[in-house]
């Protein structure tokens, strides 16, 4: 059977206040930064009292069945099912189970990594958190190659593999997956309804090929809780991105955090101009409201972290 027509086939079925966040513009490349094990303690313990990624991180073997019914976190009135083949690949136990880094990366998906030179530097950390399947090699420079946890709105395979509609992006998707060799793949599965079919064609192809990845699938509570948190410290964020999901998780398991390529906005400090995305042509209007994120906020967020030393953000070129 040609690759292809898997694309085809049908599928089976108490708050507690963030010391002072402050929303000032910030020299965050600035060198004086120091890490404030203090402060990152505590929000671990504070996080955690809302969701615990080591278990959030995925559901397991143990509490599903083929054939449940899922309701879609977004759309609740919609549901799925866990197909055969998903629950062939839920993991049987937490794949960040009893881990522990000192120093991990964050890779966001902004422009404002081009030309940083920032490769050699993100792959340094002991473990590297990259979102949707993002390219690395033809990047490597500016963004690394490492990656041990990246990934993968259903989405993706729509946006980035053209839905998978011909071999050539079979061919490209699969080489994607096989080059990730031992990293854990994340797949928000059940959040938004209409990727039921990109994430089984995905899966499938996994376990055609077997593809030596450890894949993930958030809880079904881990938005709520994530929202929850942030609320509770007067962040409203309606719909978490990718990378603020992947920072609240990584609290847990990381001593020093470090984000690299979160910049939503359309301009550099020097007023030069930055793409949405370092891989790609998508363009996005950060503040028009018409998107379900609030990068700016998250942003703003983000900065009085990393001003206060509870996680450093790079947003300027690396040495
Ligand atoms: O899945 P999502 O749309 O949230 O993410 P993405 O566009 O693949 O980018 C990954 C993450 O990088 C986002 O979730 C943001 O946290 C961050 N990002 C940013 O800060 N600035 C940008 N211009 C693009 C992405």
């Amino acid at each position: 059977t040609s690759l292809v027509t898997y694309r085809k086939s049908k599928v089976s079925s108490s708050p507690i206040p963030l010391p002072c966040i402050k929303s000032k513009t910030s020299n965050s490349s600035s060198p004086e930064w120091t890490f404030n094990r203090t402060l990152s303690n505590l929000i671990r313990k504070n996080i955690l009292r809302f969701l615990d990624a080591e278990r959030d991180i995925s559901i397991l073997k143990s509490t599903f069945k083929p054939g449940d019914v899922i309701h879609y976190i977004f759309d609740r009135q919609s549901t799925t099912n866990i197909s055969e083949n998903l629950y062939h690949l839920l993991p049987t136990v937490s794949p960040m189970k009893n881990q522990h880094y000192k120093q991990c990366a964050i890779v966001g998906n902004s422009g404002i990594l081009l030309n940083s030179s920032c490769g050699r530097e993100i792959d340094s950390h002991d473990f590297v958190i990259r979102c949707n399947l993002a390219p690395v090699e033809e990047y490597a420079t500016d963004v690394g190659l490492r990656t041990s946890l990246v990934t993968m709105n259903p989405s993706v395979v729509q946006r980035a593999f053209q839905d998978l509609n011909s071999e050539e992006w079979v061919q490209r998707f699969v080489h994607r997956l096989q080059s990730l060799s031992g990293s854990v793949l994340w797949i928000p599965a059940f959040m938004a309804k209409g990727g039921e079919e990109r994430v089984e064609w995905a899966i499938r192809l996994i376990l055609l090929h077997t593809v030596n990845v450890r894949t993930a699938f958030p809880s079904l509570r881990l938005l709520h809780a994530v929202r929850g948190y942030w609320l509770t410290n007067h962040v409203q964020i309606k719909r978490p991105t990718t990378g603020l999901l992947m920072y609240t998780m990584a609290t847990r398991f990381c001593d020093e955090i470090h984000l690299y390529g979160f910049w939503p906005f359309a301009h550099d400090p020097d007023g030069k101009s930055v793409k949405y995305h370092y891989y790609d042509t998508l363009t996005y209007h950060y503040t028009s409201g018409a998107s379900p994120h609030t990068m700016p906020l998250e942003f703003r967020t983000l900065s009085a972290l990393h001003r206060q030393g509870a996680l450093r953000l790079h947003t300027g070129p690396c040495q």
